[in-house]
């Protein structure tokens, strides 16, 4: 399946110069959909995962259907305010802006082997800042898994030594 034939390139979104790559085409066909979610389990299949965590929003409809697919829990890492529970909290920079991330300090059990999964990897900022806080609770980042990595932006660079895996590159 060419799956870059289902995601929409939409320049100069949200800013001049950002080639913004638009899932929501892919994620609106069904098959395609189903397809994508389908290939990334294979490219995870030797991997031992307890849970899969995924940043808001994008992370939520690639790690959602994933972690259900595989019949592991999902944690939700959230932009600051959202989550009500008792949360630790970490900057981070975007490829445009910058952000907090959180998790509940419940999430995860000291111990707990987690997936990463996001639509995409840019600069990799949030994967990074995702990675602190799921060491911070005690949990082993296993691997990391993306819809889209945008190859020149070499973010995978930022993750010594934790499996990074993409179905479709630029
Ligand atoms: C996008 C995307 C990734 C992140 C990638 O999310 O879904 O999570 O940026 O960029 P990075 O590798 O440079 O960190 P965004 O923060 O725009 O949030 P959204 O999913 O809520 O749109």
């Amino acid at each position: 399946m060419n799956f870059k034939e289902h995601i929409r390139v939409i320049p100069d979104f949200p800013q001049p110069g950002i080639r913004f790559k638009d899932i929501t085409t892919l994620l609106q066909n069904g098959p395609v959909y189903r397809e994508a979610i389908d290939q990334m389990k294979a490219l995870i299949k030797d991997k031992q995962i307890d849970v899969i965590a995924g940043p808001e929003a994008r992370g939520f409809v690639i790690g959602a259907p994933l972690a259900y697919s595989l019949g592991v829990g999902f944690i939700p890492i959230r932009k600051s305010g959202k989550l009500p529970g008792e949360t630790i909290e970490a900057d981070y920079a975007l490829e445009y802006g910058k952000d907090k991330l959180a998790m509940h300090k419940d999430a995860i059990k000291p111990g707990q082997k987690v997936l990463i999964a996001d639509d995409l990897l840019a600069t990799g900022g949030t994967i990074q800042t995702s990675i602190d806080l799921i060491n911070q609770l005690g949990g082993e980042v296993v691997g990391a898994a993306f819809l889209i990595e945008l190859s020149y932006l070499d973010g995978r660079s930022k993750f010594n030594g934790i499996d990074v895996v993409s179905l479709v590159q630029y």
